[in-house]
């Protein structure tokens, strides 16, 4: 009996010890979410920043903002992160000193994405070259530069539930539906949103008057002014190598997408963003 209790004792040693930093993702399909996620457009300098190693600069009616370093690097970048700091970022849009991200940050969608695929992207990020690269503080305009004012922007504005699939449609719609309105964070262009810069959940997709750099993002709904007469081909060719059915390129904002994030999805995956937005209903064209 006695040592039934010691052997017990030791198994319950052993189990506090296993180190709660151990690597629970899966790296090769982190990389695959990266892309999915288009992390790289907004977190790496264009033409010859240093990957992930931030300091892009993006300007917003707000402000202008300049993106944290993501790598590893131990100073300047989230190498000592934990694996819930990262959930929690990407989940609440909080700081893993507990204060609150801009949804310049979109996590808006990124909170639809499962744990495993934000697991996966962080066992990843956990293995790029950690680059030493601080990053200027953002400008912003009053009041917006008072970080504390985000609490009150989530609580109007933030809604955190996960991404629920739809029992009456099929895998490859779910799928699409996803990868669209979680990690592709397409509404985040693609929806227009209110003055506080919260998404109008009421026209998903039906384009945006004013999307980065302040240029419009069209209505990629089947209804005026959108993608109406387009087949599911049609969408995956855009998305894929950014061709457009009237032999035009896609060109702006949608370029990046398309080289960092859409381009490299499998073509079941560009199948099933099609078939989802094929379904979606015609809305016209926000103004
Ligand atoms: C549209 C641009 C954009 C995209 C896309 C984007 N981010 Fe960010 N990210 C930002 C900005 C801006 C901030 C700073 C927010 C703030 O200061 O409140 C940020 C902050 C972060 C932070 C917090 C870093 C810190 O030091 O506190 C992490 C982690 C992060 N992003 C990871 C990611 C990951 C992973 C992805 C892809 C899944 C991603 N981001 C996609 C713009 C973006
Ligand atoms: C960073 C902002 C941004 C994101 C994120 C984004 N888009 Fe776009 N998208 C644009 C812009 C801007 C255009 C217009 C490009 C142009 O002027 O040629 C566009 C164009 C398109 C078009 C072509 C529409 C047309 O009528 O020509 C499609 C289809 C499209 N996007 C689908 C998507 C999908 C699906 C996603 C998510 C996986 C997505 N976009 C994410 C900004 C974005």
């Amino acid at each position: 009996m006695r040592n039934l209790i010691r052997m017990l004792n030791l198994l319950a040693v052993a189990a506090l010890a296993i180190p709660t930093t151990a690597q629970s993702g899966n790296p090769a399909r982190g990389e695959y979410m990266l892309a999915a996620a288009g992390c790289i457009a907004c977190h790496t300098v264009p033409e010859g920043g240093a990957f992930l190693a931030g300091g892009r600069k993006l300007k917003t009616d707000f402000g202008t903002f300049f993106t944290p370093n993501i790598t590893p690097d131990l100073e300047t970048g989230i190498g000592n992160w934990s694996e819930e700091d990262f959930v929690r970022a990407l989940k609440e849009g909080k700081a893993p000193d507990g204060s609150r991200y801009y949804p310049t940050f979109p996590y808006t969608s990124y909170t639809r994405m499962t744990r495993r695929d934000m697991l996966d992207l962080k066992a990843y990020l956990d293995e790029v070259p950690a680059v030493n690269n601080p990053v200027p503080k953002h400008d912003l305009h009053f009041p917006f530069g008072i970080r504390a004012s985000m609490v009150g922007w989530q609580m109007m504005f933030f809604d955190d539930a996960p991404f629920e699939p739809d029992p009456d449609r099929s895998k490859t719609w779910n799928r699409g539906a996803y990868l669209v309105n979680g990690p592709g964070h397409c509404g985040e262009c693609h929806t227009p949103r209110n003055i506080l810069g919260a998404i109008d959940s009421d026209r998903p997709l039906s384009g945006n008057t004013s999307g980065p750099g302040g240029a419009p993002v069209p209505n990629i709904t089947r209804g005026p002014g959108g993608i109406r007469d387009w087949n599911e081909d049609d969408i995956v060719s855009a998305l894929e190598i950014g061709l457009l059915p009237d032999g035009d390129f896609v060109g702006g904002a949608m370029t990046d997408v398309i080289e960092q994030s859409t381009g490299k999805l499998t073509v079941d995956d560009l199948q099933a963003i099609a078939k989802y937005l094929s379904s979606l209903p015609p809305l016209d064209s926000a103004r």
